[in-house]
C-alpha cells in the first residue's frame, strides 16, 4: 500500500456492512489505482447481490431504533461526524488525490465541502415541520413527514467524498438508513468515510458501504429489492434513465442528478476580467470533471476576440500534473480510457473546421492526462455542443443577440447548471428566467455550496440537493384527518 496517512487505519479495502467490515462473499477484489502515475493502491472487497441484500435488510432493522430517536439526538451523532471528518482532512485529502487525481488543494477543499453537507443536514434534521389543515368544525387535517425508508445510493468518481455526504446527510438526519455503492474508480474515500461514521457512534446497519466491480449486479438488488424505498443517483443520464426503469417495477422514488451542458453566456457589456475568471473556474474545476462544468462558452460578438485572447492566456499558465505536486494546477482526468473519449470529441470538432487556440492533445505525460484546450470556430453541429465533455475543453461559440444565446444555451436535452455575465439588469432578469436549467450563476460560477438546492431539469435529473428542500427526498407526507372533534 502506497498511500502514506498520519493514521493508517483510515485505509480500509473491505466492504461495511451491518457494522463490520468483511470480505466479499466470493472473496473477488478489483484495483484501485492512482490516475496521475498508473500506480497499483489497493485491492478491494468486490461484493455482489448477497452482501447488498443483508446491507438492506440491517439497515431496516437499524431504521426502526433510529427513528424513533429525538432529532437532536441525530444531530449530536452526526456533528460527531463532522467534526471526524475535518479533524481527519488532510488524511480524506490524500486518500482523494491518490484515488481520483484532483489536486490536494482540491481534495482539501472538498472534504470542507463533503462536511459541510453533514453539518447542514445535522441541523436542518431538527425543522421537519408538518402542517395543520383547518377543516369543518369537527375535523383538522395533520400533514406529518416521515423518513421515507431504506435508501439505496450510487455515487461517482469526481466528487469522491463530497457526492455521498449530501445524500448520507439528509438521509441519516430525518431518520433513514443508507446503502451506498461508491464508484469502482474511487472506494477508498467512501470507505474512510464510513470508518469515521463508525467511530462517530453510528450505530451499525444504519451506513453501509458496498464496493463492488460489478455495478449492474448490486445496482440490480438494489433497484428490484422491496425493502429499498428510494434509489438516489449520481452520474451519468444513461445510467440515471436505466435506474429509473429499474425503479419502476415497485414504484420506489429517486433523486436524479445526471449529465449537464452547462452554457456560460457572455454578453458584450459584461465585466470582461470577472467573465474570463469565471469561465476558468467553471470550465476547468477538477480537470472540467463535473456535471456544472461550463460545456459551452457562448460569447457574443463584440467581446469575443477579447474574451479568447485572455481566456487563452490564463490557461497556458495551467500547469498539469500529479496532484501531489505543488506546482501542479489541474490533475489528470479519471482514467486513459476518459481522456481517449475527449480527444475524440476534439477531433470531431477540429475535422468539422474547429481551430486549436491552445492545448488540442493527450497530456505529454501520457496516461490519463489531457491539455487544457481551448477551440474557436465551433458550430453547433459538433459534438462538443450536443455532448457532455467532461474534461478540460473549452469550445468558444459566437452569438449575435439576446435571443440568439437563449436559443443555444436551451438547445440541448439537458438542464443542469447555466452561468451569464452581463451588467444589464433586465438581461439578467429576462434570461435567468428564460433558460431551461435548474440552477443559474448570474456574473458568478461558482454556485455550488450545501445551502443551496443543487439539482436539475430536462434529462439532467430530478429531485434537489442541499438546502432545505434536500430534506424532502427523504421524507414522505403523510396526511392524517382528525375527526370527532365536537364529541
Ligand atoms: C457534480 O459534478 O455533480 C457536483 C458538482 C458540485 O457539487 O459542485
Amino acid at each position: 500500500m502506497t498511500i502514506k496517512l498520519n493514521d493508517p487505519t483510515l485505509l480500509k479495502t473491505q466492504a461495511f456492512i451491518d457494522g463490520k467490515w468483511v470480505d466479499a462473499d466470493s472473496g473477488e477484489t478489483f484495483a484501485v489505482t492512482n490516475p496521475a502515475t498508473g500506480e497499483h493502491l489497493a485491492d478491494v472487497a468486490s461484493v455482489g447481490a448477497g452482501e447488498t441484500r443483508r446491507a438492506i435488510e440491517a439497515g431496516e432493522q437499524a431504521m426502526a431504533d433510529w427513528k424513533a430517536l429525538p432529532p437532536k439526538t441525530r444531530c449530536d451523532l452526526l456533528e460527531k461526524w463532522y467534526q471526524l471528518m475535518l479533524d481527519n482532512t488532510e488524511d480524506l485529502a490524500t486518500i482523494m488525490t491518490a484515488e481520483q487525481g484532483k489536486t490536494l488543494a482540491e481534495s482539501r477543499g472538498e472534504v470542507g465541502y463533503g462536511a459541510s453537507f453533514i453539518k447542514w443536514f445535522a441541523e436542518e434534521g431538527k425543522r421537519v415541520y408538518g402542517d395543520i389543515i383547518p377543516s369543518t368544525p369537527d375535523r383538522r387535517g395533520v400533514v406529518i413527514k416521515q423518513p421515507v425508508g431504506v435508501v439505496a445510493a450510487i455515487t461517482p468518481w469526481n466528487f469522491p467524498n463530497a457526492m455521498i455526504t449530501r445524500k448520507a446527510g439528509p438521509a441519516l438526519a430525518v431518520g433513514c438508513a443508507i446503502v451506498l455503492k461508491p464508484a469502482a474508480e474511487t472506494p477508498l474515500s467512501a470507505l474512510a468515510l464510513v470508518e469515521l461514521a463508525d467511530r462517530a457512534g453510528l450505530p451499525a446497519g444504519l451506513f453501509s458501504v458496498l464496493p463492488s466491480a460489478n455495478a449492474a449486479e448490486v445496482g440490480g438488488e438494489m433497484t428490484s429489492n422491496t425493502t429499498v424505498k428510494k434509489v438516489t443517483f449520481t452520474g451519468s443520464t444513461p445510467v440515471g434513465k436505466l435506474l429509473m426503469k429499474q425503479c419502476a417495477d415497485t414504484v420506489k422514488r429517486t433523486s436524479m442528478e445526471l449529465g449537464g451542458n452547462a452554457p456560460v453566456i457572455v454578453f458584450d457589456d459584461a465585466d470582461l476580467d470577472q467573465a474570463v475568471a469565471g469561465a476558468l473556474v467553471a470550465k476547468y474545476r477538477n480537470s472540467g470533471q463535473t456535471c456544472i462544468c461550463a460545456n459551452r462558452l457562448l460569447v457574443q460578438e463584440g467581446i469575443y476576440d477579447a474574451f479568447v485572447e485572455k481566456f487563452a492566456a490564463a490557461v497556458a499558465e495551467f500547469r498539469i500534473g500529479n496532484g501531489f505536486e505543488a506546482a501542479t494546477t489541474h490533475g489528470p482526468v479519471i482514467t486513459e480510457k476518459a481522456a481517449a473519449e475527449i480527444h475524440a470529441k476534439v477531433q470531431n470538432a477540429v475535422e468539422e473546421g474547429a481551430t486549436v487556440i491552445i492545448g488540442g492533445q493527450p497530456g505529454e505525460q501520457g496516461g490519463s492526462f489531457y491539455q487544457p484546450t481551448v477551440l474557436t470556430d465551433v458550430n453547433d453541429q459538433m459534438r462538443v455542443f450536443r455532448e457532455e465533455i467532461f474534461g478540460p475543453v473549452a469550445p468558444v461559440f459566437k452569438f449575435s443577440t439576446e435571443q440568439e444565446a437563449v436559443r443555444m444555451a436551451n438547445d440541448t436535452e439537458f438542464g443542469l447548471a447555466a452561468y451569464l455575465y452581463t451588467e444589464n439588469l433586465g438581461r439578467i432578469w429576462r434570461v435567468s428566467e428564460a433558460i431551461d436549467y435548474g440552477m443559474v450563476g448570474v456574473n458568478e460560477t461558482a454556485i455550488s455550496s450545501e445551502i443551496i438546492p443543487f439539482g436539475g431539469v430536462k434529462e439532467s435529473g430530478q429531485g434537489r440537493e442541499g438546502s432545505k428542500y434536500g430534506l424532502d427526498d427523504y421524507l414522505e407526507t403523510k396526511y392524517i384527518c382528525m375527526g370527532g372533534l365536537n364529541r
